[in-house]
């Protein structure tokens, strides 16, 4: 198993597997959209599997469940202030809002499962807009939430299906 940052990632010929993972930021990474979409026809042979580290994810009870095996830490999700209508705030952090974008980097391509872990906040690592965003939009709150039992069970998960 290789471990890559995407900017070192060499020939995937190599590789019959391939799982992609960056953090929301804005929705999922640029960088992991951008990866998927020009290496699109060279991943269209592989097992696939996306996972994203987020803050936040809103429950969405009008949510269409789509073929693709969801892993979600629970820790990572909130209910909505209110049943049955979200705010535009939860909007932003539903999961269709999340796994759209992620799906549609390469339409054609179907990942055997996507993973949203619960992820960290350090404020001093980030620009005063960026600090705005993620207080005021996602409602982020400072500290490290990552539930390394969950994404170990996930990554054991995987071995049954790629
Ligand atoms: C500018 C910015 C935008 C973010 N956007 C979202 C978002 O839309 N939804 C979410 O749940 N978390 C969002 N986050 C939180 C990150 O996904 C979270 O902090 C993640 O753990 C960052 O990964 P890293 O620690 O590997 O950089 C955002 C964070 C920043 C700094």
């Amino acid at each position: 198993m290789d471990i890559r940052k995407f900017s070192e990632v060499g020939i995937l010929d190599h590789y019959d597997s391939v799982v992609i993972g960056a953090p929301m930021i804005f929705g999922w990474h640029a960088v992991a959209r951008r990866f998927i979409r020009r290496n699109r026809k060279l991943l269209a042979g592989k097992n696939l599997a996306y996972f994203a580290c987020a803050l936040r994810l809103t429950k969405d009870q009008k949510e269409t469940t789509n073929s693709i095996p969801l892993f979600i830490d629970p820790g990572l999700v909130s209910q909505p202030q209110k049943t049955g209508s979200l705010n535009i705030k939860e909007r932003f952090t539903t999961i269709g809002h999340y796994l759209t974008p992620m799906l549609n980097s390469a339409p054609d391509l179907k990942p055997v499962s996507v993973a949203f872990f619960n992820g960290k906040l350090d404020l001093r690592r980030l620009k005063w807009w960026q600090v705005l965003f993620v207080l005021g939009v996602v409602q982020g709150k400072p500290g490290d939430y990552r539930d390394w039992d969950f994404i170990k069970r996930w990554s054991r998960s995987l071995s049954q299906v790629i």
